[in-house]
């Protein structure tokens, strides 16, 4: 395409662009990629690591009215292997040039996925690594999986500046083989990205291979279960949803999905309409980070831990769905369109998944004198994504509740990693799921980054216990509790841990708004399953995801701090993003909150999460306290039940 240097004030709205907080489209991507290359003379050794929507200011987000003209700006990060330099950069499509180029010292970005499979076909060509595998009596480089791992940051001087990774190899006996089933245990080779050259290849070792394949896929399995019949969700009359561009309404809620490369779905202006008028709830919600840290610490093993978002980017792993097999009913899909390492745009289709969920009971009531049911179906409105992060699945699920409840839950599940141990052993750090097979220990980690809005910008935040009174003459037979509601001002007052043992949970408040009954109209987070880390606080992990060590973290809003543990991740030493930021310790009281909830699971591997795990679940909710008058959901009407019998109404005058 050919590029000029003015291009004529665009006010008119782009092809697919209707709202300022639109993802870029592949002809947007194409076009500020070009404009960069050019006015920067970016050559064949630059690596785009991002190419994404630069979001324009809040304000400008909240004061856009349809039609109003609005600028469109890519942000990107990008990096030269033979410099080693690293970018960040502003192109204005509006204009047609760099708004800014900034060089960014000290820092590697993430992991594209076109050096995974460069950094694959490069260990298979080193003769280093031909001999470690001739030495177990593998002759066939083809079947060898190298799985490329961020080298972390250990302090390990001569790593230093070097774009590292450290693979991990395993062997496939044919080309649909469970990847995973045969670690080639003890060699490891380490290979510097930018020159894409194997430096060293470890031997720490020979481990025979488990004998057995671990083959999961429907062709290996001989007998499946004869007694399941067809259940089909119809929706004659189609979805209660309506998609106007990447605007959703679904009743009384709405927002706006974007997604990125490394976050993967964004949502942003949540909101649930309230006679006639659009509440905000949050403004922007995301993954913002996680991590996998391992707890087996031998020199060939210590290594073992994986930041995700800023390591990999789950954007760039999303999958494409499939229609019936990822989600049942009335789908629409949402394509993403991101760009591989060179700026050419990649779509993702189907990436995004919608669609609506019967849910069970929403609201019952019997009065058993006389026999009168009201009971009312809840339905939830389900927006997901689902990754392959190497051996690992993670699909990321919003739901959204006819009450005003939403809830995040992450679904993990794929293939354990696996490492292989001599026959008779049993593992310190891991479980043993097959043969000489082992399962590492490890924990997931997931930092979620919700900008409120609750009824407005200005929110408070407030950590509930329920306290038990001690015994005295007020509270004479012991059974005395109650509800303590305790404001947390600053940032380092909202440094909070879990504690279900008193029902804590956190409360965003309006500031300004009240509802009937004169309460501050508020949401609350309500933690479910949680855990801690097992980790030393000096333990690299520690000080590189620092957001790990808290499970609450609440910030005023700054439009540049998105990612808990920094934008730079990758071989970072530590100390960036939450801890980084609220060494301020700035005023969150009345103030445009942002809250950073922690949460995961310890995973002890089971014998049958292998060969492929069944979904293990985690997350959270956020509720309505006194955000509605009342319940929300009264004027969800009766549903009709099967052969035409009512479920329940007045209306209908059923009776038990
Ligand atoms: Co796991």
């Amino acid at each position: 395409m050919t590029i000029t240097a003015q291009r004529p004030e665009q006010t008119d709205i782009r092809a697919g662009v209707s709202h300022p907080l639109d993802p870029l489209t592949p002809e947007e991507i194409t076009e500020a990629v070009a404009i960069l290359k050019a006015e920067r003379g970016l050559g064949k050794e630059t690596r785009f690591e991002t190419v994404t929507l630069n979001e324009p200011p809040k304000e400008v987000v909240l004061g856009y009215r349809p039609g109003d003209p609005f600028d469109r700006e890519a942000f990107f990060i990008v990096f030269d292997n033979r410099t080693s330099e690293t970018h960040e950069a502003v192109v204005s499509l509006t204009s047609g040039g760099v708004v800014s180029w900034t060089h960014i010292p000290g820092v590697q970005p993430r992991i594209t996925l076109d050096e995974f499979s460069e950094c694959e076909a490069a260990v298979k060509a080193d003769p280093g690594f031909i001999e470690a595998l001739a030495r177990r009596g593998i002759a066939d480089v083809d079947m060898v999986m190298v799985d490329a791992w961020s080298a972390g940051n250990f302090g390990i001087e001569e790593e230093e500046g070097l774009r590292l990774v450290f693979a991990r190899l395993w062997l496939k006996m044919g080309p649909n083989d469970n990847g995973y089933a045969r670690p080639i245990e003890g060699v490891i080779p380490v290979v510097d990205l930018n020159r894409m050259e194997v430096l060293r290849v470890e031997d720490h070792g020979i481990v025979p291979l488990p004998p057995n394949d671990g083959n999961y896929a429907a062709e290996y399995v001989k007998d499946f279960r004869q007694d399941i019949k067809p259940l089909e969700i119809t929706q004659p009359e189609g979805p209660s949803f309506t998609v106007e561009g990447n605007k959703v309404s679904w009743q009384k809620w709405s927002m706006r999905l974007g997604f990125n490369p490394r976050e993967g779905l964004v949502l942003h202006e949540i909101g649930y309409e309230d006679s006639g008028r659009v509440r905000p709830v949050m403004y922007r919600a995301s993954l913002s980070e996680m991590v996998v840290p391992y707890g087996d610490p031998r020199p060939h093993n210590f290594r073992r831990n994986a930041f995700d978002l800023g390591e990999y980017g789950i954007g760039m792993l999303t999958n494409s769905l499939v229609l019936g097999c990822d989600c049942l009913g009335e789908i629409y899909y949402f394509d993403a369109h991101l760009h591989d390492t060179r700026g050419n745009p990649v779509k993702i289709p189907n990436a995004i998944c919608m669609h609506e969920e019967d849910y069970g009971v929403l609201w019952k009531h019997t009065d058993w004198r006389t026999g009168h049911v009201e009971v009312r179906r809840s339905r939830r409105l389900v927006v997901s994504f689902f990754t392959t992060v190497g051996n690992y699945e993670y699909g990321f699920y919003w739901y959204f509740y006819q009450d005003g409840t939403i809830e995040y839950e992450i679904k993990m599940s794929g293939i354990l990693h696996t490492s292989a141990i001599a026959q008779g052993e049993t593992p310190e750090y891991g479980t043993l799921v097959a043969p000489q097979l082992n399962a590492p220990i490890h924990q997931h980690f997931f930092n979620v980054r919700l900008d409120m809005s609750v009824d407005g910008d200005i929110n408070s935040v407030y950590e509930v216990n329920a306290v038990a009174k001690p015994r005295g003459p007020d509270n004479p037979q012991g059974n005395a509790f109650y509800a303590e509601k305790t404001l947390l001002p600053t940032e380092s007052k909202a440094q909070r841990m879990i504690n279900p043992e008193s029902g804590r949970h956190w409360l965003v408040s309006s500031s300004s708004e009240r509802n009937a009954l004169g309460q501050p109209t508020s949401y609350k987070l309500t933690p479910g399953d949680n855990t801690h880390s097992m980790l030393h606080p000096d333990a690299s992990v520690s000080r590189r995801g620092a957001f790990i060590t808290k499970h609450l973290w609440v910030t005023p809003y700054a439009p540049d701090e998105k990612a808990a543990a920094g934008d730079y991740v990758n071989q970072h030493p530590g100390g960036d993003g939450l801890p980084a930021w609220t060494q301020a310790d700035r005023s969150v009281q009345d103030a445009d909150v942002v809250l950073w909830y922690t949460f995961g699971m310890t995973h002890i591997a089971r014998p049958e999460d292998w060969p492929v795990m069944p979904v293990a679940y985690t997350g959270f909710t956020m509720k309505p306290v006194g955000f509605f008058d009342m319940n929300p959901a009264l004027d969800v009407p009766p549903s009709s039940g099967h052969n035409g019998a009512c479920c329940g109404s007045a209306a209908c005058g059923c009776h038990a």
